[in-house]
């Protein structure tokens, strides 16, 4: 389906609602029936009829609908975070006695449900680097039931060829869970290259403005309504109408933010590689990223997000940048209107916590959606303060 018909057109019915242009906020939590027969019928099938809202409400079945055509997926289910559509994603599939094979560094929750809450249930893992396909093969076992993707990560950008992951994975029956956070659905599509399940934090580019905690799980019908019966109902990881109703409202521009952030990423990114104060700039589409050629023949673009790492040999220095910067905050997640900046020397040195393996040097940018030269000069005069 065109883009412009999923995030103006599709799944809204205005007839049914005064031919309004902005759809309501169903805001209840119950539905009623005609009759027995009526509830009869409803309730055998409450994926695709509103019986609940825990199940299925009307302002969250349109944007449920809208998501699963983004994401070139048959359904979808909206739920209140990232990390509930990771887990029921992959909980799905798993019984005690089963086995995990996941990428090497995944989202930090990510990482506790597979080592910690998994665990508990007698649930095994693996992490490998899985920038080789081969890694992958050799942690297969044959209890494994999931794989866990995430490409690129969101702090490094490693990536992992998508087709032979899918490829290799229906060799051995193991359902492919994906990340997509970081590309959102206007950049890659991993369902186009056999990948089972689409997992996105909503709560970054899809609701957009640092407003909504929310997210998506893609994949096919089957394999979306074993989900739905299953965690999805009995965990409650629904989402709020109202919140459903800001992030319809947020994806009207989705492809224009995100195209943006891309653009502006892109010039920043450019200033920041030839200055003496920076050593690196990892971002994917760079021609010294080492997986370049393979992040673009899977994805269109890559959003706001790069990491740069300071060419500079005491702490103190990283505080000198960080201390001087005024136009980005200091925060955690992305995919809003505003630029951020995380340094990774906010988690080295934390009293009886092991240091992060991200170098202290390496500070994470979110660009968002103010122009270049505005984040540019800033980025300029925060450098200028490193003595
Ligand atoms: C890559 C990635 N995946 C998943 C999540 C979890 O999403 P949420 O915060 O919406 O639960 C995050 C959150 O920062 C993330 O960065």
């Amino acid at each position: 389906m065109d883009l412009n018909d999923i995030l103006v057109h599709h799944a809204e019915d205005r007839k049914n609602y005064f031919n309004a242009v902005a759809p309501p906020i169903i805001q209840s939590s119950n539905f009623v029936f005609d009759s027995i027969d009526d509830l009869r019928s409803k309730i055998s099938d409450e994926i695709n009829h509103h019986v609940y809202t825990r199940g299925n409400n009307p302002t969250v079945q349109i944007l449920r609908k809208k998501v699963a055509e983004l994401e070139h997926a048959e359904d979808a289910l909206i739920t209140s975070s990232g990390s509930a559509a990771v887990a029921i994603a992959v909980l799905a599939h798993l019984s005690a006695g089963d086995h995990v094979v996941s990428v090497a560094k995944p989202y930090s929750w990510t990482t506790k449900l597979i080592t910690q809450l998994l665990h508990r249930f007698g649930v095994s893992h693996d992490f490998v680097d899985a920038t080789n396909v081969d890694n992958i093969r050799s942690a297969i076992q044959k209890n494994t039931k999931v794989l866990m993707l995430e490409s690129p990560n969101s702090l490094t950008f490693e990536c992992q060829d998508l087709e032979a992951c899918s490829k290799l994975a229906k060799e051995y029956n193991i359902i492919t869970v994906i990340d997509n956070s970081y590309s959102s659905p206007i950049f890659q599509n991993p369902i186009d290259f056999g990948i089972d399940l689409v997992v996105h934090s909503g709560t970054k580019y899809i609701n957009g403005h640092s407003d909504v905690v929310m997210g998506v799980v893609c994949g096919s019908k089957e394999l979306i309504t074993k989900i739905f019966y299953s965690e999805f109902m009995t965990l409650g990881v629904n989402i709020s109408p109202n919140d459903a109703a800001m992030a319809i409202r947020g994806l009207r521009t989705l492809n224009l933010r995100v195209q943006r952030s891309d653009e502006t990423a892109t010039k920043v990114k450019e200033f920041l590689h030839s200055h003496p104060k920076v050593k690196d700039v990892i971002h994917p589409f760079s021609d010294d990223f080492p997986q370049n050629e393979l992040a673009k023949k899977q994805m269109r673009g890559c959003g706001g997000l790069f990491t740069i790492n300071l060419n500079v040999t005491k702490k103190s220095q990283v505080y000198q940048f960080v201390n001087a910067i005024e136009k980005f905050h200091i925060a955690v997640s992305w995919g809003g209107y505003e630029s951020l900046i995380i340094p990774s020397i906010a988690f080295h040195d934390v009293p009886g916590v092991e240091d992060s393996p991200i170098p202290w040097t390496f500070i994470r940018f979110y660009i968002g959606l103010e122009d270049a030269d505005y984040l540019i000069t800033d980025i300029q005069q925060a450098l200028n303060a490193i003595e």
